[in-house]
């Protein structure tokens, strides 16, 4: 290099080093002038963390362990303990049973196939899916849930519970499972985290695999029923639990899955705009059936025969349905292949 070459790297050096001191003197000066400006700055940002922290209406896990303190709860809570009746297997098998062969039926599940349902509350359709495939995964925020879960599927040598700590399914890799379902799970989500769910599925299903999720439909009288079950606790209470209903149209629910990356099975999805009948056939006698056993649970429940006729009386009549399981007109249901 030659002499001038040198000095006018020399000279840059010196000028870079010069502003870099003006810089550094300007910065301290504006610094100590703004410094309790600063301070105060900081002060709030710490106060205001918390509330952009905390999940406001309790975490999800908060409020299904406080419904699953008990066993009672935790059976009322799945769906599958019709309203007023003992928490007994009976009780659960009277709606676990039946929607368990929708979904297998829907869903194809056949003895090879590893299936994951999450939310699985306390194995009310595990119990009876678990037996007709290779493996069952049941996952799900509560643990209290889980506990119970566990205790009624010991039996079951192919069950695996979980407990999820996230709102997600990263636990699981890419292409686990051949099956995933959700029932009486969406429904209790906020939206961004339903459709966080659908994209975890996308992602945790084989290629070829196939997911199952149930709603309710916003635009049938039953599901705005709901609906106004949440605004009334919203406007008489003040409250938005973490866990309560939150209603969909169909056009939605199909937007969602397709955004979620799923081809809709139509033969085997339910998502008409209104007032749908669900047309799943129930096998002959069924009904009658069922209100066998709902007699058998009532006899033994410690109701007086008096009240127990009424009962009886009043879930033919439609008056009480018992369970959102036996009424499905309001579901919307849609089935996903991942192509
Ligand atoms: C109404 S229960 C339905 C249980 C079960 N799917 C059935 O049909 O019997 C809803 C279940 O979803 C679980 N759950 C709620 N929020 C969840 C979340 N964010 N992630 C996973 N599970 C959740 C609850 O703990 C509860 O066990």
């Amino acid at each position: 290099m030659g002499i001038r070459s040198k000095l006018k790297l020399l000279i840059e050096k010196v000028l870079r080093v010069g502003l870099k001191e003006e810089f550094d003197s300007l910065r301290q000066e504006i610094q100590e002038r703004h410094q309790p400006q600063i301070e105060r700055l900081d002060e709030i940002s710490q106060s205001l963390k918390p509330r952009f922290s905390s999940e406001p209406g309790g975490s999800y896990q908060e409020f299904w362990d406080d419904m699953a303190a008990t066993r009672e709860g935790a059976c009322y809570g799945v769906a599958g303990l019709p309203f007023g009746l003992p928490a007994t297997e009976e009780s659960l098998d009277l709606h676990g049973e039946p929607t368990a062969r929708v979904i297998i039926e829907s869903l194809g599940i056949t003895a090879d196939h590893s299936v994951l349902e999450v939310g699985v509350g306390v194995g009310r359709l595990a119990r009876h899916i678990a037996p007709h495939c290779r493996e069952f995964y049941g996952v799900d925020v509560s643990s209290r849930m889980l506990g119970f879960a566990r205790e009624r599927l010991k039996d079951l040598s192919n069950v695996h519970l979980q407990q999820l700590t996230t709102n997600d399914l990263r636990i699981f890799p890419e292409g686990r499972f051949d099956r995933v379902f959700f029932q009486i799970v969406l429904v209790h989500l906020d939206r961004e985290d339903a459709f966080n769910y659908l994209r975890e599925s996308y992602r945790v299903i084989k290629k070829g695999g196939k997911g199952y999720f149930q709603f309710y439909n916003l635009l049938h009288k039953k599901g705005f029923r709901e609906f106004l079950n949440s605004v009334s606790l919203s406007t008489t209470s003040g409250e938005k639990p973490r866990g309560r209903v939150h209603c969909y149209s169909a056009p939605e629910v199909r937007k969602l899955m397709e955004e979620a990356g799923f081809t809709l099975d139509e033969a085997n999805s339910h998502l008409e705009m209104v007032e749908q009948r669900f047309d799943y056939h129930f096998p002959e006698g069924y009904w009658d059936d069922y209100l066998q056993r709902v007699r058998t649970v009532l006899r033994n429940s410690g109701l007086d025969e008096k009240n127990q006729n009424a009962y009886s009386d009043k879930i033919k009549k439609g008056i009480i349905y018992s369970a959102p399981d036996s009424d499905w007109e309001y579901y919307l249901i849609a089935v996903g292949d991942k192509t």
